[in-house]
């Protein structure tokens, strides 16, 4: 079958089984053919009357069934963009979401020297890697539950060679490092959002942040204010609604009120990223 034909029937399967729209559902067609092809998606759009071979074709289709079971593009295609940067991503890791954009934005405005970064719950390494590409006149250490996170977090490290990044298995901040910058997109969803059809394939160790969302934050903090040396920057993403609650429970932690801190929204005008920065540092 020529190339623009397996596409229009791939992009009617993709439309009705997911309710996507013509677009999204002809650009992930594109994707899924590219991926099973191994050719650019130019050479795709530029050679729509060109015969794929049976082979590719079989194995596009297979990739389309995945995709129609409602499997997230990025696990089928084994990557994802952020930050203009291509990451691995698994079943063990979270998909990075161009909402966490922000942590990078955050840190550009201070452009970090010297300092000592540390990303805590890193799942594909996505933004402690990112930012030893932005600044990599730092120290970086990432830590996650899951081992099979970090082995995906080390494997993007080796692809963007960021050999100096410390990857520690550790439940959150480990007693030894005492961080300047302190990025945390940890799990943060509470019961009722874990059933969202938008998150059902991803790991819900990567998700479920207990009771009401923030119960691994509240256990961050504690670590965090239960040292001798504070972070001059603490960033925290969270839901929106729960934005607000994550700052009273951070000032509470701020006991001495060492700490400004402040909202910042998302592409889509969503509250998501709680900032605390120390005003003598
Ligand atoms: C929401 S994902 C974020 C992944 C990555 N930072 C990103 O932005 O794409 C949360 C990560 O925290 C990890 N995690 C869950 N509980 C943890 C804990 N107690 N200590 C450290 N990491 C944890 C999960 O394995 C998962 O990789």
């Amino acid at each position: 079958m020529d190339s623009r034909s397996l596409l229009n029937k791939a992009a009617v399967a993709l439309r009705q089984s997911l309710k996507q729209s013509h677009e999204i559902a002809s650009l992930e067609a594109v994707v899924l053919l590219s991926h099973a092809w191994k050719k650019n998606k130019a050479y795709i759009y530029s050679h729509p009357e060109i015969s794929v071979p049976t082979v590719v074709e079989q194995q596009f289709n297979n990739l389309l069934k995945r995709r129609v079971r409602n499997i997230p593009l990025a696990y089928i295609t084994g990557q994802k963009e952020f930050y203009g940067l291509e990451f691995k991503v698994n079943e063990a890791t979270l998909i990075p979401r161009p909402a966490s954009e922000l942590f990078l934005d955050k840190l550009a405005t201070i452009q970090p020297r010297k300092k000592t970064i540390a990303d805590i719950g890193t799942g594909s390494g996505a933004l402690i890697i990112t930012s030893a590409k932005l600044w990599p006149d730092n120290d970086f250490i990432a830590t996650d539950i899951s081992p099979r996170a970090l082995q995906t977090a080390r494997q993007n490290a080796r692809l963007h060679h960021c050999g100096g990044i410390g990857f520690i298995k550790h439940d959150l901040l480990p007693p030894a490092v005492n961080p300047d910058i302190v990025m945390a997109n940890l799990p943060y969803l509470p019961p009722d959002k874990m059933n969202d059809p938008s998150v059902q394939a991803e790991p819900s160790l990567a998700l479920y942040g207990g009771a009401d969302g923030l119960k691994l934050y509240r256990r961050l903090l504690r670590q965090i204010f239960s040292r001798l040396h504070t972070p001059s920057m603490i960033m925290m993403e969270a839901e929106p609604d729960d934005i607000p609650r994550l700052r009273k429970i951070a000032q509470l932690y701020d006991t001495e009120n060492n700490y400004r801190w402040q909202i910042d929204e998302d592409i889509y005008g969503h509250s998501r990223l709680l900032t605390g920065r120390r005003f003598d540092r």
